[in-house]
């Protein structure tokens, strides 16, 4: 009896007790969620994955990015179809600004958790927010591998996205080695079935210059393959001050599974963007809107092609002008 009063109180309790990565409730959020499954028998962390409906999100609602939806589709599909994978699957996406990282990365948790970034088994961290200061390096590191380590034991299918990697303070990242590797056996819990997910844009300049050389050759960018480009990302994030993997063991350790390239937007994708959020507000015939959206958005051009500054990102601030 007093079991099926107090489970929703408890749940609630714990929801509440979720929304900061780094307070100071951390010891009795992590008791609440064992409480919580102890309770409502609920350990697996709402896990329903729906494979199919990411493949075809990708598919129908990601522009202009074919190595993105090959690599996620295939590394998610082959990930969960393993019963005991024998390591974490660890996704670095790599590309210029609004070109779709965080559109994938949400894409991921909403079929894995039916909740977008709203599951309390997804993870988001932004440097600027919970790693602004380099000195505190040595604090951050105590608090991640904490954090990781006490939601990987209430739930092993956490996800952990780190956002805006090109700002993380040098080294912190390497406390996750660990965690990422296939040989440890670590806090008796299977940290094997997380998955992780940095996105940044390091590495841009090697991924818009080979689209540019594509393109310039006449062959499609859909040319392009994944081994053109991995070595070079993982050579530009080791040697980048900047980009939060500088020097960082997780590279030559060979533990990041993809290096997914994201690819700089042409203006007819950016017009697909506009189409697609004018169909969003009902006004699918507004070609004229579309058009004008393609127009005024700001392109870098070389050697004659244009590439959007912004990929997709100021549409919707574009679309609210012309509409
Ligand atoms: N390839 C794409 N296909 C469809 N929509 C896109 C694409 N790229 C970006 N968008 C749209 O543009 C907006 C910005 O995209 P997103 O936030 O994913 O960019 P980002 O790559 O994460 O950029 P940043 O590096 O600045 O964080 C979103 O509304 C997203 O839906
Ligand atoms: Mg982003």
């Amino acid at each position: 009896m007093a079991r099926s009063v107090n489970a929703p109180f408890m749940l609630v309790l714990f929801l509440v007790l979720s929304c900061s990565p780094f307070s100071v409730v951390y010891a009795i959020q992590m008791n609440m969620k064992s409480v919580y499954c102890t309770m409502s028998n609920n350990c697996d962390c709402d896990f329903n994955p729906d494979i199919k409906g990411l493949e075809w999100d990708l598919y129908k609602n990601l522009y202009g990015q074919h190595l993105a939806q090959e690599v996620v589709s295939e590394a998610v599909a082959g990930f969960l179809q393993m019963e005991s994978p024998d390591r974490p699957l660890v996704l670095s996406f790599h590309g210029a600004s609004g070109t779709g990282k965080t559109l994938v990365s949400s894409m991921v948790g909403r079929h894995l958790y039916g909740a977008a970034m709203g599951s309390p088994y997804i993870h988001q961290f932004i440097p600027t927010l919970h790693f602004p200061k380099a000195d505190m390096a040595h604090q951050y590191k105590m608090e991640l591998r904490r954090w990781v380590e006490g939601n990987l034991t209430a739930c092993a299918r956490s996800i952990f996205i780190f956002d805006e990697m090109e700002n993380m303070p040098p080294g912190v990242i390497d406390v996750l080695v660990p965690f990422l590797g296939p040989d440890h056996v670590l806090f008796q819990t299977n940290y094997r079935k997380a998955m992780y997910i940095f996105m940044s844009t390091t590495g841009e300049e090697i991924i818009n210059q080979l689209t540019l050389k594509t393109k310039l050759k006449g062959q499609d960018r859909d040319d392009i393959r994944l081994r053109d480009l991995e070595a070079s990302l993982a050579q530009a994030v080791f040697n980048n001050p900047n980009s939060g993997f500088y020097q960082s063991q997780i590279i030559p350790a060979k533990l990041i599974t993809f290096y997914v390239p994201f690819l700089p937007l042409s203006r007819h994708h950016v017009e697909r963007c506009a189409r697609r959020e004018l169909c969003q507000r009902g006004a699918c015939q507004r070609a004229d809107v579309a058009e004008a959206v393609g127009r005024a958005v700001s392109y870098t051009v070389h050697d004659g092609q244009h590439f959007s500054s912004t990929g997709c990102k100021s549409v919707i601030a574009k679309v609210n002008l012309f509409l």
